[in-house]
């Protein structure tokens, strides 16, 4: 692979260095200032992609430039942040969040800041983790795309305790291969991956060929959670109008996490089944598919003789399209937009706030410490203008 000299600008919206020297370079793990030599994997639509093996191929260091707490970190796709301070990480954060937000901050009367929500800690927080395993080579971890490898990841710093106990005892004289061998006794497939999910019960369940969060979605970081669904509570209850026949709608409800501590009724849908004992006694789940064409109609009919008063949208990486429709019929008060994924929640909005919603708060939680991952939390108000 190519060597090419680099001068990092700044940071782009996924924690990456940009360099213009002689072509313009996205380098991860750099800061701006920094001078150096990195590695070039990726050359697509004029633009190059590169990283740096390690510290020594700096060559002028930033002054916010720290050790890595992680023995993994220079080779290990998971974390992004960890060669700076923890001010730098969500600063970048923030950067990044308002710098994706600004065509529709922009033309806002007042100037809105996002609001920051600091993770209570950086690392040990992690309730689970996929692993990616390949048989022949006997390698078990993350896999690296760049230097098409899978990094083996023993010593994982943002694990919770009981998550990173389990993963060790996995590597331990490489017991993942007899766990793989005793799943699929005739023949196990070469490749695959193992989830470790840490649900707080005496051990952690470990999965293995299952799809992602195959019990059903649940936030990583339980403590900055709670936090979230804390914050929600106590806007929406300052936002609700107190009436018997109002409801609020908690889409991509999950098992209704978000709205269980509401003490209003509220329906939450979701297309994955929940089972019932986690929902509060105001809540009510449906089980829908909220992407397919004619979900409207179907929202219509489960709020029949009711008052939508709020709606709060979780939906996956994908964002949703077309919330605009849901938004005109239903006219809520007030809608909680929450994204992950920053450029979707750029897409899903704009038309929201074409219609005359007004976006009045935006907040950042960092779910994800350590990596260029966090949560926005998008608040919008019906305007004055339009009808009840
Ligand atoms: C980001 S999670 C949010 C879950 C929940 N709000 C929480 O806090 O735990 C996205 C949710 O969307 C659900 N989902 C994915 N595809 C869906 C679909 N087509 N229709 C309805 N829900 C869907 C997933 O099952 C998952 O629970």
């Amino acid at each position: 692979m190519e060597q090419r000299p680099f001068e990092i600008e700044h940071i782009d919206p996924l924690g990456q260095g940009v360099s213009k020297k002689s072509k313009i370079t996205f380098i991860e793990k750099t800061l701006p200032g920094e001078i150096g030599q990195a590695t070039i994997y990726k050359e697509a639509k004029g633009v190059s992609f590169g990283f740096i093996k390690n510290a020594d191929d700096i060559e002028l260091e930033s002054k916010d430039r720290v050790d890595p707490e992680c023995p993994h970190y220079w080779e290990c796709p998971g974390c992004q942040y960890l060669h700076t301070t923890y001010e730098n990480e969500i600063l970048f954060k923030k950067q990044s969040l308002e710098r994706h937000l600004l065509p529709l901050t922009n033309s806002l009367p007042e100037s809105i800041e996002a609001t920051l929500h600091f993770a209570i800690r950086r690392l040990q927080y992690r309730n689970r983790v996929q692993l990616h395993y390949n048989l022949p080579k006997k390698k078990l971890g993350l896999k690296n795309t760049k230097l098409n490898e899978i990094i083996e990841i023993p010593d994982c710093k943002i694990l919770d305790s009981k998550t990173e106990n389990e993963l060790q005892s996995l590597y331990n004289g490489k017991k993942w291969l007899e766990l793989i061998k005793k799943s699929f006794p005739s023949s196990a497939s070469k490749k695959g991956h193992i989830e470790i999910y840490n649900q707080d019960k005496d051990s952690p369940s470990i999965a293995v060929n299952k799809p992602y969060s195959h019990l059903g979605f649940s936030q990583v970081f339980e403590e900055m959670n709670l936090k979230l669904k804390k914050f929600l509570t106590e806007k929406a209850e300052s936002l609700l109008e107190n009436s018997n026949k109002n409801i609020i709608l908690d889409l991509f409800g999950g098992n209704g996490n978000l709205t269980r501590q509401l003490r209003t009724p509220v329906i939450v849908i979701d297309s994955c089944q929940i089972n019932d004992h986690s929902l509060s006694p105001y809540q009510t789940f449906h089980k829908k598919n909220l992407y397919q064409k004619n979900i409207l109609q179907d929202l219509v009919a489960l709020t029949k003789n009711k008052k939508v008063e709020g709606m709060i949208i979780d939906p996956p990486r994908a964002g949703i399209k077309g919330l605009e429709k849901w938004a005109e019929y239903f006219k809520p008060n007030f809608l909680f937009f929450i994204s992950c994924n920053p450029s979707v929640l750029k897409r899903d909005l704009a038309p929201i706030i074409k219609i005359g919603y007004k976006l009045n708060e935006i907040h950042l939680f960092d779910l994800f410490p350590s990596t260029q991952h966090y949560e926005t939390v998008v608040l919008l108000t019906k305007p004055n203008g339009l009808p009840k």
